[in-house]
């Protein structure tokens, strides 16, 4: 559930102060006893200093910054500089390659953004992609009606709220010049519908029997009434599904399956079991169609939230678009010569969430000793070696010395070949190795004097600052166990 500290929807296009600006407080039980409550402020206090603490690090070393910042940013929508779009390149690199490239019976798609606006109206977002909204008549400010503010009116006095009505969360546009209801279109809520129109062409061309699944990342777009939690419910994010169909009365097995399969790929990416839950839905809270709904979440440090949903949603989509468009989209088995409407286990995933979990996951601070024995704070991301932005850095010990600039040179340009390298000689290396800590680089190598004499350089282990000297022939070798 989410929770009660509103933010008004009036402010968007003047979006200012800090960017973790609107903390979602989780529900709690009521009557909950005085010290468990001022623990709870105790923990509210800090996780919002934990998050104040990542994004001030994630604007800092280019991981998201706010969109359109030079303008006051725009309420709801973030950048990826350069350390957080390689994050997010590698989170859909290692999600295609488990759900696509490894496996025979997922095939990918990548449709338009833009699409026939009947889409929106079999799928039944036209109708009911919508949230309860209530206006302040005095104010003008705009709230979800179940996140009423508890503050008073700018304009004096208390609040005066319109009814509720309905506000539906898909962006309109017009296609082509001329600005009237025949030529409305959406901007996608979901990369999910794409897939079920495309559905026939998929199953022709790639000669697949069900079951199959087809799979597509992509950008989808969605007016939030109050986005919130820095980039966890953004107006524009990207989803990665699939729609895997099957022959009815199969679906609690592939529904099991899918869970099971979705759960070990957040392990393979660095999540600590024990920071993933599953969300199981009760018969009474699932759509009418859905024979069965999990959800992944993860422990936040405003709360334990949604970052995957696994539904096994029956053939409603598919019957749907049917009858929207006329066309058959019944599938004919071969071998038991039955006709039948495919159902669906759909495993919907949001790239910048698993992104915003992984970097609160990665995120810590530590106290070390510096060179000159001072105490010092390090601020390390432990990603994941397969995750993390840049998997190595190599430093020549000193950049004044053209013979070890030359060795490290050659050393960096043949590992930028196989991952993404950085070559930094700027500094004393103890603070080059900090700069890579912040960024999260799980190996550093230092070309020194001794390497111009015997070959070697020193590797260091981000995690756990240890270095051994390493031949340059080795080092590619050593650097693939744990990066492939
Ligand atoms: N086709 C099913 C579907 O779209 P959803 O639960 O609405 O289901 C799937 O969305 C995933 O997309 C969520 O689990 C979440 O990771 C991501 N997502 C949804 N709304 C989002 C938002 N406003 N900001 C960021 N991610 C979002």
């Amino acid at each position: 559930m989410v929770g009660k500290k509103p933010t008004c929807f009036s402010n968007d296009w003047n979006f200012s102060g800090p960017v973790f600006q609107s903390l979602e407080i989780l529900d709690r039980p009521a009557g909950l006893a005085q010290d468990a409550r001022l623990m709870s402020e105790q923990t509210d206090k800090k996780s919002t200093a934990f998050m104040e603490a990542l994004a001030s690090l994630c604007k800092r070393r280019g991981f998201i910054f706010q969109s359109s910042e030079i303008y006051g940013g725009i309420n709801g929508f973030w950048d990826y500089g350069p350390l957080g779009c390689e994050l997010k390149r590698n989170i859909k690199e290692a999600w295609w390659n488990s759900v696509v490239r490894q496996r025979d019976d997922v095939e990918g798609l990548d449709a338009s953004i833009i699409m026939h606006p009947k889409i929106w109206e079999a799928s039944g977002h036209v109708e009911s992609f919508t949230d309860p909204m209530v206006d302040c008549k005095k104010c003008k400010g705009r709230w979800r009606a179940d996140q009423l503010p508890e503050t008073k009116c700018p304009q004096g006095g208390p609040h005066e709220f319109t009814e509720a009505r309905k506000f539906n969360l898909m962006f309109k546009t017009f296609v082509g010049p001329v600005e009237e209801s025949s030529s409305v279109a959406y901007l996608r809520p979901e990369t999910a519908q794409a897939i079920f129109a495309q559905y026939k062409n998929v199953l022709e061309v790639s000669r697949q029997k069900i079951p199959f699944g087809i799979a597509q990342i992509g950008k989808a777009f969605r007016n939030e009434i109050n986005p919130r939690n820095y980039t966890f419910r953004s107006r524009e994010f990207e989803q990665m599904e699939l729609e895997f169909f099957i022959k009815p009365g199969t679906d609690a097995e592939w529904h099991e399956y899918w869970v099971k399969q979705r759960l070990d790929w957040y392990a393979s990416i660095g999540f600590a079991p024990d920071h993933l839950h599953q969300l199981v839905y009760g018969k009474d809270e699932l759509a009418h169609y859905a024979s069965a709904c999990v959800d992944i979440t993860y422990d936040f440090p405003f709360g334990t939230q949604e970052l995957e949903g696994i539904a096994a949603r029956g053939n409603f989509d598919l019957s749907q678009h049917q009858k929207f468009s006329g066309k058959s989209m019944e599938y004919f088995d071969q071998e038991t010569k039955e006709k039948y409407i495919a159902h669906v286990v759909e495993p919907s995933a949001g790239v910048d969430r698993i992104a915003l979990a992984l970097l609160c996951e990665a995120y810590s601070e530590e106290t070390v000793t510096d060179e000159k024995g001072q105490a010092e704070t390090r601020v390390v991301m432990r990603f994941h070696p397969r995750i993390a932005p840049i998997k190595v850095a190599v430093f020549p010990l000193l950049k004044n010395k053209p013979e070890l600039v030359a060795k490290a040179r050659g050393v960096f340009e043949a590992l930028r070949k196989r991952w993404s390298a950085f070559y930094d000689e700027a500094g004393a290396i103890g603070r080059r190795y900090r700069r890579q800590d912040e960024a999260g680089t799980p190996f550093g190598v230092t070309v020194d004097f001794q390497t111009l004499e015997d070959g070697t350089v020193t590797l260091r282990d981000r995690d756990t600052m240890r270095q051994t000297r390493v031949k340059v022939a080795d080092l590619a070798g050593r650097l693939a166990e744990s990066l492939e």
